[in-house]
């Protein structure tokens, strides 16, 4: 297994082949290369040439710290590779607070982290800056 911590050599299209294997949705295009690009911490996980993991984070590196785009691929899913990935991002973030939207059925998965359900959250949605162009 390799891990790597910056966007150099990536394959694009993997990452959103990826996204659509663990129905991620949202994710695709050169929307989701700029938004790597952009992102403080970026995590790719490759078993030889075959990416099988991936998260980025962003963060100030001092109280605040963003988690998304976790995912594993179906393949590898359930042998620790999302444990380790998750543990490998909270090391590097050495913040006060770190935050993560999760669907009800993986809020598990995070528990184990120590992340809680958090009731004071609020998000506002713009549903045409998800993809680039409509037809996307
Ligand atoms: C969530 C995810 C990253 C976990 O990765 P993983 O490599 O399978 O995780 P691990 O093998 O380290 O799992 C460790 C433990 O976490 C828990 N867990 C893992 N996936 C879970 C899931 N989908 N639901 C509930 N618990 C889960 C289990 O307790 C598991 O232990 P077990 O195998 O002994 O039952 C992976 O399932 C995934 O990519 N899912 C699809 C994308 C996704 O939902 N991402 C989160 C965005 S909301």
């Amino acid at each position: 297994m390799r891990w790597q911590w910056t966007c150099d050599g990536v394959d694009w299209g993997g990452v959103e082949a990826l996204f659509t294997a663990v129905e991620l949705g949202g994710r695709k295009g050169d929307k989701l290369r700029r938004a790597f690009l952009a992102s403080q911490l970026v995590c790719f996980v490759y078993d030889s040439d075959k990416l099988i993991g991936v998260a980025r984070t962003l963060t100030d590196g001092e109280y605040h710290a963003l988690i998304y785009d976790v995912a594993v691929h179906p393949d590898y899913q359930r042998s620790g590779i999302g444990t380790e990935l998750l543990a490998r991002l909270l090391e590097r973030l050495p913040v006060w607070r770190v935050m993560l939207v999760a669907d009800d059925d993986v809020q598990g998965f995070y528990a184990r982290f120590g992340f809680e359900r958090h009731t004071q959250a609020m998000a506002r949605f713009d549903w045409d800056n998800l993809y680039d162009s409509p037809d996307a």
